[in-house]
């Protein structure tokens, strides 16, 4: 057994925790696309996929909003836990990106539930404002760092009292110390914690996490406001 906290200890751990989650066919055949296709290895790890199937199944999610679809691997976690009538819009920059994604949801047999919607998440956001008229009951926010203090504010918006919002990527390596750091990423998250401090409309928590994406955090806030 390894002694201390290195990465290969780590991603061990990950890796047996893996096959306990029970995640399908169809999560490991929508990496097994992405990779194929050339996208960056950068989705959440099994764990925090059944991290997110939880959360939105104990919230009672029927609706979901993500930023930052990838290869829909995550995706893909969270439309599982929707009931058949359930709805997710995921949101994602890259055409290739969004058609891997969209690939991979229908091969999951997810195809009417999952709404990829191509384009600037500040773009497409507005859209969805006026489009949706039901609030999301869950919104996992993980696409540009630098913006996630926009797209925390949002996930607001388009949110109700009771909704989940979870923000993937917030310790980055312990960076989220450096106050004075010029990493656009890291200003973005410390501008999301500077507003979690005082936002009343709602409390949050940071967790960090180790293992096979490395040393790094997510952060869950549950909304409080009256609405
Ligand atoms: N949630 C995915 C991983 C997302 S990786 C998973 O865990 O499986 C981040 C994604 O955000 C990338 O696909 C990237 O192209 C996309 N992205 C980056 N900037 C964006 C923007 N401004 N608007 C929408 N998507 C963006
Ligand atoms: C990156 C993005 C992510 O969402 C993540 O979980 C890890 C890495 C990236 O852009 O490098
Ligand atoms: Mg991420």
């Amino acid at each position: 057994m390894d002694s201390g906290n290195s990465q290969e200890l780590w991603n061990a751990v990950d890796e047996y925790i893996g096959d306990v989650v029970r995640a399908d066919s169809s999560l490991a055949a929508a990496l097994e696309a992405s990779t194929a296709a050339g996208l960056p290895a950068i989705a959440v790890s099994p764990s925090q996929g059944k991290l997110l199937y939880l959360m939105a199944r104990v919230q009672g999610a029927r609706r979901v909003l993500e930023v930052g679809t990838l290869g829909g691997y995550s995706t893909i976690w969270m439309a599982q836990a929707l009931p058949a009538d359930g709805r997710l819009v995921t949101i994602e920059i890259d055409p290739k990106h969004a058609e891997v994604a969209r690939g991979n949801v229908v091969a999951a047999g997810l195809g009417d539930i999952v709404d990829v919607r191509v384009g600037r998440a500040l773009d497409v956001l507005p859209k969805i404002a006026e489009e949706e008229r039901v609030p999301f009951d869950f919104i996992f926010i993980d696409a540009d760092k630098q913006n996630i203090p926009a797209y925390f504010e949002w996930a607001l918006k388009l949110s109700r009292n009771g909704s989940l919002i979870v923000v993937d990527n917030v310790v980055r390596n312990g960076d989220v110390l450096d106050a004075a750091s010029d990493d656009a990423s890291v200003i973005g998250v410390r501008r999301l914690n500077s507003m979690l401090e005082a936002d009343t409309r709602v409390t949050a928590t940071t967790i960090q996490t180790v293992g096979i994406k490395g040393y790094d955090g997510f952060t869950v806030a549950l909304v409080t406001r009256d609405n």
